[in-house]
């Protein structure tokens, strides 16, 4: 029987847009979807939007709004934002929902049929931006609520209340022997740490005098539900509790994702609620970290909320989806600016696992009639490299389960980088020069083509338009992947490899503005001298017609030995085999940072040798006196592809 996993996002509130950190939680929350299936299990994906509460009814009153046409038009926006996102919920649940709301009113009656529910006059701290009363040693030194820096209200009124209090010691010990409970492991310490103080009762209620949108308590329609009572039972309402079968099939299997700032919500108050209810717990609660924007908390104020949307027409959805996953140590802090996202960009996926996908498969086109070479003996080394990857596949699932997706795909691109070295090693460019080592190219352009469908295949949760393009570029079938399928022989000698597109082309980065920019010098008024010098400078359109300038591909680079200034470069020109050609940019550049850069060679030059290596061409840099930089050629054009 396979396992069963069902994992839920927070609900969203609805009085702002979706923006970084909502798209963070609900691709996260997809991409362990996509890897439990992956390893064959049954999945269940809730993400929805929180609807009642005060915080809406305010920001409907001043959008000119009735709450319930205020929620409808917001609730679209983040519904409307996933599919875009390339993320696919099971379900999309609304606090408004009829279903939801009958389920909350069973479940408080239950708990007040059992006296776990009580009216009283309560005086407290009231935050409107937490939705929840705070007690006097949450807010700051200067008596702000922590999160939102604003004091809290204080409020006087009759209220009903859940006897909270009786589950303290019951919740300190399922947090004792569940060690697994809550992840990681600080976030259970701290929950531990809030419990050393007693347990207050939790006021579940809103007067309808002061608050109307929300669920009528079922014994007191004088008032409403308090919204985080409502909203936590979403994750138990939206399986149809109490007479559907997905309540049986996937409760007791529930998984949820949050943000460190819903932490007492969800430990606390959740899981008492659940044991009142008589539900059984939760399976996990993983807490991640928040995205800060160049060091600092994201917010309207500030102007740097981050829109989710506008970041992926700059690298792509998928290129997106990594950057995020890729980027945050799940549960840590994680800072958001473009150089991290670009360097991502094109330190992991373009120069590392686009351009071994590139390469292996313009060799294999080039040597092998367009298909997927033979596969040959295996030698020492694919033998390790294939044993590498079962192992490193193993522990990726073993990362993937204990919410640790980083950490995945840190060892995604290290095998990744561990084919590209293998290549480098083999060096098939060489290979294919001897006659007698045809089968022996074979063998290492197979091992290649075949590492890389290894690669799409653990990659494709995270970013599964791409790996479908590169399924194709592979001629891989599209029927969905296990892991168990994942062994050597993935890829079929004599299958067609098709032109391969660049699956992540290089982006020109915007040039950043000069920090003082000079004075802008006055045009000098020209003599006929001088017109006359320059004028003898010009060339006739034949001349520059002699030059054969092409677009090439970088396929390799390093160093040239005894050289401060020159590293040498194999570049794909569109031709049986790279060329090296020799460039002066060693001073601006870092080898390894090169590969998979398109660029443009001037490719009828004479060959010469610099420092004892050839040099086949010559590269395209400006020269501003100062500095020297490769001129990049369109990240989409082919290699050999003319320049004029
Ligand atoms: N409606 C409640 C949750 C109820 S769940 C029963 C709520 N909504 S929210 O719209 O404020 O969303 C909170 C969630 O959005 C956080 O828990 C987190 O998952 C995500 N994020 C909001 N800002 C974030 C960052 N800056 N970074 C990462 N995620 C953050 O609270």
């Amino acid at each position: 029987m396979s396992e069963t996993f069902y994992i839920t996002t927070p609900i969203y509130y609805v009085n702002s847009h979706p923006h970084i950190g909502h798209a963070y939680t609900t691709i996260v929350t997809d991409v362990f979807v996509r890897y439990r299936k992956l390893f064959g299990e049954e999945t269940y994906f809730l993400t929805g939007t929180d609807e009642h509460g005060q915080k809406i009814a305010e920001s409907a009153q001043a959008a000119n709004l009735k709450p319930q046409e205020f929620v409808d038009r917001m609730t679209a926006e983040f519904r409307d934002m996933w599919p875009h996102l390339h993320i696919q919920q099971d379900q999309f649940i609304r606090t408004t929902d009829a279903f939801h709301k009958s389920a909350v009113q069973a479940v408080l009656q239950k708990i007040y049929d059992q006296g776990e529910i009580y009216l009283k006059d309560y005086e407290g701290l009231y935050c409107v931006g937490c939705e929840r009363f705070l007690d006097q040693e949450e807010l700051t030194e200067e008596g702000n609520c922590p999160d939102h820096q604003k004091p809290p209200q204080v409020r006087q009124e009759k209220n009903y209340f859940f006897r909270m209090s009786a589950y303290q010691e019951w919740l300190i010990g399922l947090l004792e022997e569940n060690k697994d409970l809550v992840q990681p492991a600080r976030y259970r310490n701290e929950l531990l740490s809030f419990l050393k103080a007693p347990l207050q009762d939790l006021c579940i209620s809103r007067p309808k005098s002061r608050l109307e949108w929300g669920i009528d308590l079922p014994f007191d329609n004088d008032f409403v539900t308090y919204v985080w009572f409502d909203a936590l039972l979403n994750y138990v309402t939206a399986l149809g509790w109490p007479e559907d079968s997905r309540y049986e099939q996937f409760w007791k299997h529930c998984h949820h994702v949050i943000g460190k700032d819903i932490l007492k919500t969800h430990g606390i108050y959740w899981p008492c609620m659940l044991k009142a209810a008589g539900f059984p717990v939760f399976k996990k609660l993983a807490v991640h970290g928040h995205w800060v924007v160049q060091g600092s908390k994201m917010s309207k104020s500030l102007g740097n909320v981050v829109n989710p949307l506008e970041m992926k027409d700059l690298i792509g959805v998928d290129g997106l989806r990594y950057f995020l996953l890729r980027e945050m140590s799940y549960g840590e802090d994680a800072n958001f600016t473009e150089d991290l996202v670009f360097a991502r960009y094109h330190g992991e996926l373009s120069n590392n696992f686009g351009n071994l996908l590139n390469r292996s498969i313009s060799m294999s086109r080039k040597n092998f009639e367009n298909e997927v070479p033979p596969r040959g003996e295996p030698g020492k080394q694919e033998i390790e490299l294939y044993q590498m990857f079962e192992q490193e596949t193993s522990q990726i699932k073993a990362w993937v389960q204990q919410f640790e997706p980083h950490r995945a795909l840190e060892r995604i691109a290290m095998m990744s980088s561990a084919v590209n070295k293998y290549l480098d090693e083999n060096k098939p460019w060489k290979l294919a020069k001897e006659e007698d080592q045809n089968e022996r190219l074979g063998t290492v352009l197979y091992t290649a083509l075949d590492a890389s469908a290894w690669l799409v295949c653990l990659l494709e949760p995270v970013m599964p338009e791409k790996m479908k393009a590169a399924r194709i570029q592979l001629g891989l079938g599209e029927s969905p992947m296990t892991l168990e399928m994942l062994k050597p022989g993935l890829v079929q000698t004599g299958t067609q490899l098709p032109l391969p597109e660049p699956l992540f082309p290089r982006i020109q980065l915007k040039q950043k503005e000069p920090e003082k920019p000079g004075p802008t010098p006055k045009a000098q008024p020209q003599t006929e001298e001088k017109q006359e010098a320059e004028l003898e400078n010009l060339v006739g359109i034949e001349s520059f017609q002699k030059l054969d300038f092409r677009t090439g591909r970088i396929l390799e680079s390093k160093k040239v030995k005894g050289s401060d200034k020159l590293l040498v470069f194999q570049v794909d020109l569109g031709e049986s085999k790279p060329r090296s050609i020799v460039s002066g940019v060693a001073e601006f550049y870092r080898p390894e940072d090169l590969p998979g850069m398109n660029v443009v060679v001037v490719s009828n030059l004479k060959p010469v040798k610099l420092r004892g290596e050839l040099s086949e061409g010559m590269i395209l840099a400006t020269d501003d006196g100062n500095s020297l930089k490769i001129v990049e050629a369109p990240g989409d054009s082919k290699p050999g592809t003319v320049v004029r």
